[in-house]
């Protein structure tokens, strides 16, 4: 799907305006706090997420004298199911409510679906510096996206885990209450491999896609490799059931004496290398960021797969620390997907083949012409 166009209305420091972008690459650039970030997420807005910021809806809508204006409202018309279709949002007393090619929707999250995009925000560099949380969130919020019922699936585990938690505390003053513990292990064995297969079958999808774009974005000196730890590898249900199971067992006493379950979907990780060897651990700033970018055009790539219609790609301040063959890659060699990137120095920016420029300066927005590579 494209963007054809977007206008915004009261929307954070952004003038009453509107812009068509390319179909390709979309250069947003312009000087700190003009308004860059403001622009990626007011299209954001249209896939019925929260801010990526955290902002509360209310905070959204223009501020004047310290008040907030009554209401923000903006539009899109993007290219999809083949079609034009025009999407609102209106943004009042920190209430949402939208609009569907005219026809009008008490909510926003109406537009769930309608509209797809992947971002990549600076915060979402801690995906590979900190906890396996996150990298948990990251396969979780896919998963939800290409498949509501996988939200039920992770509820189901989550709630049991909750049961043998609270049975595991209470079991220093009943220590009877352990010869259940059996039951609550089978529990979490059938409802915790529904959750691994699911994130084990996404890897599988993911991992070949993100290989792939690491070696453009690092001109193929580094292989990029993914897996699901410490589960991975088994290859029917039964057998994960068997590891899963065992690995409660050895676990047993350590979870006794700690009072809360060690092992499990709730633990697992994404695990990421380079070469080999941990991410985490020995990755540069440039392959942390290089990293994070693979993982996000491969989600878009997998969300193609599942949906039919490619995720518009929304990068912001995704250049700095990237090398110039790197840039040169995301700038000239992303076919087929529409992205808006948003950058401080344009001169920082390697040449385009072809895509739009956009400068940004203190809330307007004017197109500039693009310098053509030869
Ligand atoms: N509700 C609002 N009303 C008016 N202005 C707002 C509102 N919310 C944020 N701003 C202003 O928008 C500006 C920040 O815009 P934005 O985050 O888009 O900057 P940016 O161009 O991405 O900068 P950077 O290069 O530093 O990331 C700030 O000056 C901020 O005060
Ligand atoms: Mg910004």
């Amino acid at each position: 799907m494209t963007v054809e166009r977007l206008a915004f209305r009261n929307f954070r420091n952004l003038a009453e305006d509107a812009i068509e972008p390319a179909p390709g690459v979309n250069v947003i650039y312009g000087e700190n706090a003009q308004g860059k970030t403001n622009l990626l997420e007011a299209a954001w807005l249209f896939t019925g997420g929260h801010s990526f910021r955290g902002t509360k809806d209310a905070e959204l809508p223009r501020l004047e004298d310290g008040k907030n204006a009554a209401e923000a409202a903006l539009s899109m018309r993007i290219f999809s199911e083949g079609r034009a279709q025009e999407l609102r949002l209106l943004i009042q007393n920190g209430r949402r409510s939208s609009t569907i090619n005219g026809v009008e929707k008490k909510t926003g999250s109406a537009l769930v679906g309608k509209f797809c995009a992947v971002i990549f925000s600076p915060e979402h560099l801690l995906l590979v510096k900190e906890g396996p949380a996150r990298r948990r969130a990251f396969l979780d919020g896919a998963l939800c996206q290409m498949k509501p019922s996988f939200a039920r699936t992770l509820s189901h585990y989550t709630r049991a885990l909750l049961q043998r938690n609270t049975l595991l505390k209470d079991a220093v003053r009943h220590p009877e209450l352990l010869d259940t513990l059996e039951i609550w292990n089978e529990r979490l064995v059938l409802f915790g491999v529904d959750v691994m297969l699911e994130r084990i079958g996404f890897c599988r999808l993911l991992h070949p896609k993100a290989k792939d774009v690491y070696a453009g974005i690092a001109k193929g000196r580094e292989a990029l490799s993914l897996g699901y730890a410490p589960f991975d590898g088994a290859d029917t249900k039964e057998a994960l059931q068997a590891q899963f199971r065992e690995a409660l067992e050895a676990a047993e006493k350590t979870d006794i004496r700690a009072g809360f379950t060690s092992v499990g979907p709730h633990r697992d990780d994404l695990d990421i290398r380079i070469d080999g060897l941990s991410a985490r651990t020995y990755g540069s700033q440039g392959q942390q960021r290089s990293i994070v970018l693979a993982l996000k055009l491969a989600e878009a790539d997998v969300l193609f797969g599942a949906t039919g219609e490619r995720p518009v790609i929304l990068l912001d301040d995704v250049m700095s620390e990237l090398d110039a063959s790197r840039q040169d890659y995301l700038l000239n060699h992303i076919d087929g997907r529409q992205v808006f990137l948003t950058c401080c120095d344009p001169q920082a920016v390697r040449p385009m083949k072809e895509g739009k420029r956009f400068r940004v300066e203190n809330g307007r927005i004017r197109e500039t012409a693009v310098e053509k590579r030869e």
